[in-house]
C-alpha cells in the first residue's frame, strides 16, 4: 500500500467470517488497480458514526452487508431506484461529495443463473420471503421470468409478491411438485446442515436449482437436484457475481470473474 492505494471494505457485524474481501483484493490485484479492500466490523449502535466517517475520510467506495443493508439507507444522501425497490443497500458510492447507495444483489443473482439459463419467458419458484428472496425476486422480475413465491409463512410470500408485481405466491409445506424451470432457495434451510427446504421429489429434472446458502457448498438441496437429473448451481456463485458488479461500479474495469471466484474458494478452505 502507498499513499495513493484507495482503500475501501465492507461494513457488516459481525465481521468474522466474510470472504469479500478476499474476492474484491484478487480482482484489483488481477486488474493491476492499486487498491485495498478491508473488512470493518461496525455494530449497530456504530452505523451512523461508520457512515460519517467514510464521508470524513473521502472513502469513495464501500460494500454494506448483514446487519445493515436496510438500516444503512437513512444515512445516505440517494438511494437508487432499484436498491429502494428491493428494500436495501450493499453499496455506497461518494460522488461529487454525496453518498448513494445501489444494490447488486439482485443483479448478481441473476448473472448467477445466467451461467445455466435464460430466465426471460421461464417459471421461477423462490423459496423464501425475506431479505435475500426480495433481491432474487427483483432480479428475476426484470429478466422477465415468472415468479412464484413460497415461504414457510405464507403471508411473508403472499406481500413480497404483491410489493415486486410476482405472479403468485404459497405455503412452502407440502409441496408435491415445484413445477419450475428454476428454483432458487433464499431461505437458510441448509446451512451447516443436511436438511434441505423442499422435498427432493418435488424438484423436476432438468431445472435450474440454485442455493444461497453456500456452506456446505454442495447443500442437500443441490445434492437432491443432481440426484433428480436437475441442475444445481452453488451459491457462491451469486456471491461472486454481486461483488462482480461492485467491481464494475466502482473501477469502471470488466471484473474479473474467474479470479474472485477461485479467491472465495480459497478462503473458504483457509477458514477450514
Ligand atoms: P434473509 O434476509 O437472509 O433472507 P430473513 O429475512 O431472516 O433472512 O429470512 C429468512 C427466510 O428463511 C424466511 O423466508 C424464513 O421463513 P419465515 O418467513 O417463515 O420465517 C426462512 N426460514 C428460516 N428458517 C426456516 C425453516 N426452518 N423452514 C423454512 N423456512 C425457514
Amino acid at each position: 500500500m502507498s499513499g495513493k492505494t484507495m482503500v475501501c471494505g465492507i461494513i457488516l457485524h459481525p465481521a468474522g467470517h466474510t470472504r469479500s474481501p478476499a474476492m474484491h483484493n484478487a480482482a484489483f490485484e488481477a486488474s493491476g488497480i492499486d487498491a485495498s479492500y478491508q473488512a470493518f466490523d461496525v455494530p449497530p449502535h456504530r452505523l451512523g458514526d461508520a457512515i460519517r466517517g467514510m464521508r470524513g475520510l473521502g472513502l469513495r467506495q464501500l460494500a454494506v452487508s448483514i446487519p445493515h443493508k436496510r438500516a444503512v439507507m437513512a444515512h445516505l444522501d440517494r438511494v437508487d431506484e432499484r436498491a429502494a425497490a428491493i428494500g436495501a443497500v450493499n453499496t455506497i458510492t461518494l460522488r461529487d461529495d454525496a453518498l448513494e447507495g445501489a444494490n447488486t444483489d439482485w443483479i448478481g443473482a441473476l448473472r448467477a443463473l445466467e451461467r445455466e439459463i435464460e430466465p426471460k419467458g421461464r417459471r421461477a419458484a423462490v423459496l423464501g420471503a425475506g431479505g435475500a428472496a426480495r433481491a432474487v425476486v427483483y432480479g428475476l422480475l426484470q429478466a422477465g421470468a415468472r415468479v412464484w413465491v413460497l415461504n414457510r409463512t405464507e403471508a411473508r410470500a403472499e406481500q413480497l409478491a404483491s410489493e415486486l408485481g410476482a405472479e403468485n405466491s404459497g405455503p412452502l409445506e407440502g409441496l408435491a411438485d415445484l413445477a419450475a424451470d428454476i428454483i432458487v432457495n433464499t431461505t437458510s434451510v441448509g446451512l451447516g446442515s443436511t436438511i434441505s427446504p423442499v422435498a427432493a421429489e418435488a424438484i423436476p429434472e432438468g431445472a435450474v436449482v440454485m442455493d444461497a446458502v453456500y456452506e456446505p457448498e454442495k447443500t442437500q438441496l443441490l445434492r437432491d437436484a443432481a440426484r433428480r437429473g436437475a441442475r444445481p448451481l452453488a451459491g457462491k456463485w451469486m456471491l461472486v457475481h454481486q461483488a462482480a458488479e461492485q467491481f464494475r461500479l466502482w473501477t469502471h474495469t470488466e471484473p474479473p470473474v474467474n479470479a474472485m471466484a477461485e479467491a472465495f474458494d480459497i478462503a473458504g478452505e483457509t477458514r477450514r
